[in-house]
């Protein structure tokens, strides 16, 4: 037997036991007639304590022995002269009788403490080790827990958990597709699954009624801080419903993983003042129309206050040209900050002008806590007027206001950046506060600049509102299009998202004509779903919500690598295990592949 106990659970109770525990060599210190030596598991940490007097051949062993080295010790829980309250076993000691030496070591790249001086890369480079921390294991735990409470939830609620294929068909529409040659068929290609939507809604056809999958998928993407190549859903799908049964399923789900896993009920969420508060039972809803309208964004953080102001009404017509010209004029209102230095407004200036942000420039109206104001477009406007733009905002005097303004899309995304950074500032982002809510009535088509053409916003599945449904035959009018598509957000990050489907086929065809599908192109790409629609296809509906990201926004951390066991880097690569890597020749004569040159 390697152990009787695990490094983490000796107690004073166990004291005058003999045990024997396995595991790591964190750290040894040597005080001359003692040595302790800090031995490390899954589970915990216990100190080994080696006496010179008693037992010196042991002690020298003991000595010797090098960081992360895998031992074996045997001995007697005896109770500690100097406690360690920081540790559940702190009270006690194993005075070693016998160690062995189960495996040797190479001293490691970094420390594996909880504070680790090996960087990014390092860590990266030797996964393995890096899991081997506190911090990292503890992530992979909640990532489990996470998973157990979803499975639990959903199978308790009759869905069915069914696995789909990962080798698909390609369907450009989308990411782009990760793609695989296949042997069998040269010249032809699997993709590897954006998401499993296709085959939920074959499961739907195929009389399955409530489905849910925790599933890998796979997006050729840009990757960011909350956005990894391949990451995993938790993609569901339900029949005979509406949109009411699907977001009162689903935040039932969110709400069970609030109070299982952070301890927290409905009553016990953090939305900003001026945002609606609960609706009883329920979390709050804002219109795609209205989060835009009042945070410039599809996934508002409503943690913090600084809703958008429009100020068109009150600023044209003063002979600012710049404010006159454009389309909106909208702003921000920062509580207590009018104390802001001259320094400290140039550098938020330099942010909204930087190329990420992009807006020309940034006007500021300080409400000086005298009652007296200072802006910078004092130039244009009265000591009444710049009272009266402060109106509009509900400032109080030692508030600061700060304004933008150009056409009214791409002037609220800046104000949306400049509202996140001034939270920053403020530190008004507490990661261990949460604001869950959703975000409905998406539109149904986005305009592409760049290809001249309306794309799905979510896929080309997604149901319009029936009440719009006429606006299809009016293509004038496409871009006002809603659809019956919702997100659920949570601290400003797109938790998860999902639709009613299409399940008639005459509408399904006209929304592929929409979309620039001929009747060919659409059965080329879509045909088998399109057929499997002709034999009953039920109502239905679903949403995925991205685990990685769930599990990041829980452990209060912002990426989801630090969730993912083995993730890649920026560049989409495993830098432990090198890969993306060449193939030989022969792989690629077999696959029947020729590099460009
Ligand atoms: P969507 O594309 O919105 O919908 O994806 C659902 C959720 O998955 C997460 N997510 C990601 N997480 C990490 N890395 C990525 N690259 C990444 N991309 C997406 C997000 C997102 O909200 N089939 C539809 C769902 C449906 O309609 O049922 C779908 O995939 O949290």
């Amino acid at each position: 037997m390697y152990r009787t106990h695990t490094c983490g659970e000796l107690t004073i109770a166990n004291v005058g036991q003999e045990v024997t525990l396995a595991g790591w060599l964190q750290r040894s210190r040597d005080l001359g007639g003692m040595t302790f030596i800090d031995l490390r598991d899954r589970y915990g940490i216990t100190q080994l304590a080696f006496n010179m007097e008693t037992n010196a051949d042991l002690c020298e062993q003991a000595r010797k022995l090098g960081r992360e080295y895998v031992i074996q010790a045997s001995g007697t829980v005896i109770e500690r002269s100097s406690k360690n309250s920081k540790i559940p076993t702190g009270d006690i000691e194993i005075e070693v009788h016998h160690i062995r030496i189960l495996n040797e070591a190479q001293t490691p790249p970094f420390t594996i403490e909880d504070n680790s001086d090996g960087g990014d890369d390092l860590r990266m480079r030797y996964r393995y080790l890096d899991i081997r921390r506190n911090p990292v294991r503890r992530n992979l735990e909640l990532r489990h827990k996470m998973a157990m409470q979803v499975r639990n939830y959903l199978s308790n609620q009759n869905f069915l958990e069914v696995e789909t294929p990962m080798l698909i068909k390609s369907t450009p529409e989308g990411a782009r597709d990760f793609v695989v040659p296949s042997r069998m068929n040269p010249g032809e290609f699997y993709a590897l699954p954006q998401s499993p939507q296709q085959y939920k809604q074959l499961l739907m056809v195929a009389g399955i009624d409530r489905y849910f999958q925790i599933v890998r998928c796979f997006r050729d993407e840009d990757l960011r801080a909350d956005r990894q190549p391949e990451f995993t859903q938790i993609d569901c799908e339900m029949s005979f419903v509406e949109q009411e049964d699907v977001l009162n399923t689903f935040e039932g789900l969110i709400l069970h993983l609030f109070q299982e896993l952070k301890g927290l009920g409905i009553g016990q969420f953090h939305y900003n003042s001026q945002f609606c508060q609960t609706h009883g039972q329920m979390l709050p809803r804002i219109t795609w129309h209205d989060a835009m309208r009042l945070y410039g964004s599809d996934k508002p953080d409503v943690r913090f206050d600084m809703q958008f102001v429009e100020l068109n009404d009150v600023v044209k017509n003063h002979g600012f040209a710049l404010f006159d010209n454009a389309e909106l004029v909208v702003g921000i209102c920062a509580k207590g900050c009018a104390e802001y230095t001259r320094k400290q407004l140039d550098a938020l200036t330099d942010f909204v002008k930087r190329p990420q942000v992009g807006a020309g420039g940034m006007v500021y109206v300080k409400y000086n806590a005298d009652g007296t104001f200072k802006s910078s477009v004092d130039k244009f406007y009265t000591a009444d007027d710049l009272k009266a733009i402060a109106q509009q905002f509900n400032a109080n005097p030692g508030d600061l206001m700060l304004i933008l303004c150009g056409p009214a899309m791409r002037t609220r995304t800046q104000l949306c950046a400049l509202r996140l950074e001034m939270a920053d500032q403020l530190n008004l982002r507490n990661p261990n506060q949460y604001a869950p809510l959703w975000v409905v009535d998406f539109p149904l088509l986005e305009w592409d600049d760049e290809t001249q053409r309306f794309y799905a916003m979510h896929h080309p599945f997604t149901a319009p509102k029936p009440e719009d449904e006429a606006l299809l035959d009016q293509p004038e009018r496409w871009g006002d299009i809603r659809a019956n598509a919702y997100d659920m957000v949570i601290n400003g990050v797109e938790a998860g998202g999902g639709s009613i489907r299409i399940h008639d086929r005459t509408l399904q065809n006209k929304m592929f004509h929409t979309l620039g599908f001929t009747d060919e192109t659409a059965y080329a790409q879509f045909g088998f779903l399109m057929d499997a629609f002709t034999y009953g296809a039920p109502p239905h509906a679903g949403l995925a919500f991205g685990f990685d990201r769930l599990c990041s926004l829980f452990g209060g951390v912002e990426t989801i690598r630090d969730f993912i066991a083995f993730p890649k880097n920026n560049s989409g690569r495993d830098v432990m295990s090198g890969s993306p890597s060449p193939i030989s020749n022969d792989q690629l004569d077999e696959l029947q592949i020729v590099l460009k040159k």
